[in-house]
């Protein structure tokens, strides 16, 4: 098979096709004006990928990006998940402060044929979040075949602050692919190398003369991203859980797979039939094309939103990530403290309401150059310190995912509120997890 290992087009087809943006899914007709259900299926489709070659994926309601859920803080969420696909699967909203009964825990599947429900409560703070496939062992595949969406959550409370909103707030997939010849998806999880932008190779997206909030994230199932404007300005306003305090002005975003970046980009900067170029280290991903001037009246104020307040930690717990390389096995077990996941073993159990400090690990050989990323479900925490790796660009505001750079230890922060049961965490380098480099915990009364 003949896979292509360049991140770029030949030249003639880049920037050929322009980016779309997923379609917001529209609620099915109900009876409670409380709440809006949602209906996805989920099943194989064919798309295109590379101009003119059908590639054939997995998807939420036959779009390889899946459709965006727009909810609002405050109203809940039901989705009717339907898998018409061969295989088990299990929706889960990466971020989501969601009951364990419907987090898409690996082992609570959706069987070929069935239906469930998931509720989404959403009583947290507004940000983008992202819903992907769990089923136990299939998540990696899975999410690389195409099941992923995105999930913007809107807060009233935030409206009066007055940033880019409407047209101008865009939501944006990146993720990465090997695609051979002939258009198919190639899984052999190394050296990804096509990058996909909303499902798009190299597009471009034509833009106003003026303020846009981008709200991205990284859907790779294994890869960071450095993201940069050719040296022009990010004002980071958020990042994965909700708005920073304040605005932050930066040349570089890094994302770690699962990570999100809320930024505003100020496009007049750049003159009518400029082209602005979004670049990660490894070339060239999206263009913007400024085509004409509006209106703005958006600002981006220098006071957004106080982080919620950190109560003292009660418990300190340590997590270590590395793989068994004693194991003998090939490709050998990923382990969460010694040990791969087992749906039979709590690694914690933690009292509801508490506050607690998880000192991270990345404990594999630092010469053989394996990063980590560390993802726990439910909650959203804050990055205290590392040791062994300098502070990430990423770390700042509510995170549920971050990167854990070899032979480095991170400490975090979070407070278990609300819902009781079993939550997994793990690296969120899907590979790794399906290696069993995942643990759980259990919150009790
Ligand atoms: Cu993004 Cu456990 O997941
Ligand atoms: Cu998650
Ligand atoms: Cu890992």
């Amino acid at each position: 098979m003949n896979v292509r290992r360049v991140a770029l087009l030949p030249n003639g087809q880049a920037f050929a096709l322009p980016m779309p943006i997923p379609p917001v899914l529209q609620p099915v007709p109900s009876s409670s004006a409380l709440i809006d259900t949602y209906r996805l299926n989920v099943g194989q489709a064919t798309v295109e990928l590379l101009p003119g070659l059908p590639t054939k994926v997995l998807t939420y309601n036959g779009q390889f990006v899946g459709p965006t859920i727009q909810a609002t803080v405050g109203r809940p969420v039901r989705v009717i998940a339907t898998n018409n696909f061969t295989e088990p699967i299990a929706v889960h909203l990466h971020g989501g402060h969601t009951p364990s009964d419907s987090d898409g825990y690996p082992m609570d599947v959706v069987q070929p044929g069935q239906s469930r429900v998931y509720n989404y409560p959403n009583n947290q703070q507004g940000t983008m979040l992202w819903y992907h496939d769990h089923a136990m062992g299939l998540e990696a595949v899975h999410v690389y075949s195409g099941l992923h969406g995105m999930y913007v959550l809107r807060d009233h409370s935030e409206d009066s602050l007055g940033l880019p909103s409407g047209a101008y707030d865009v939501p944006i997939m990146i993720r990465d692919a090997d695609l051979d010849t002939d258009g198919n998806l190639v899984w052999q999880p190394v050296n990804i190398n096509t990058i996909l932008v909303n499902g798009v190779v190299q597009p471009y997206f034509q833009v106003a003369a003026r303020k846009y909030r981008l709200r991205i994230v990284n859907a790779a199932v294994e890869r960071i991203f450095r993201f940069d404007l050719g040296g022009g300005e990010f004002i980071q306003i958020g990042s994965d859980g909700g708005l920073y305090p304040a605005p932050v002005s930066r040349t570089e975003l890094v994302l770690g797979s699962a990570e999100r970046a809320d930024v505003v980009v100020d496009f007049s900067r750049y003159p009518v039939g400029s082209q602005v170029m979004l670049s990660d280290t490894t070339g060239p991903a999206l263009r913007f094309d400024v085509v004409r001037t509006a209106p703005d009246t958006s600002q981006v104020p220098a006071v957004l939103r106080a982080l919620p307040a950190l109560p003292p930690a009660t418990v300190t717990r340590q997590i270590s990530m590395k793989f068994d390389f004693d194991s003998g096995m090939s490709p050998p077990p990923g382990t969460i403290n010694g040990a791969a996941f087992d749906p039979n073993v709590i690694n914690f159990q933690v009292k509801r309401g508490s506050t607690e400090i998880w000192e991270v690990t990345n404990a594999d050989p630092i010469a053989l150059n394996i990063d980590h990323s560390f993802h726990v479900h439910m909650t959203q925490f804050r990055v205290l310190d590392r040791q062994g790796s300098p502070m990430l660009p990423d770390d700042d505001g509510l995170k549920d995912t971050i990167n854990v750079p070899p032979g480095s230890t991170v400490r975090i922060q979070a407070t278990f509120r609300d819902y009781l049961g079993k939550y997994v965490f793990h690296c969120h380098y899907l590979e790794h997890s399906v290696l069993g480099m995942m643990g759980q915990i259990e919150v009790i009364a």
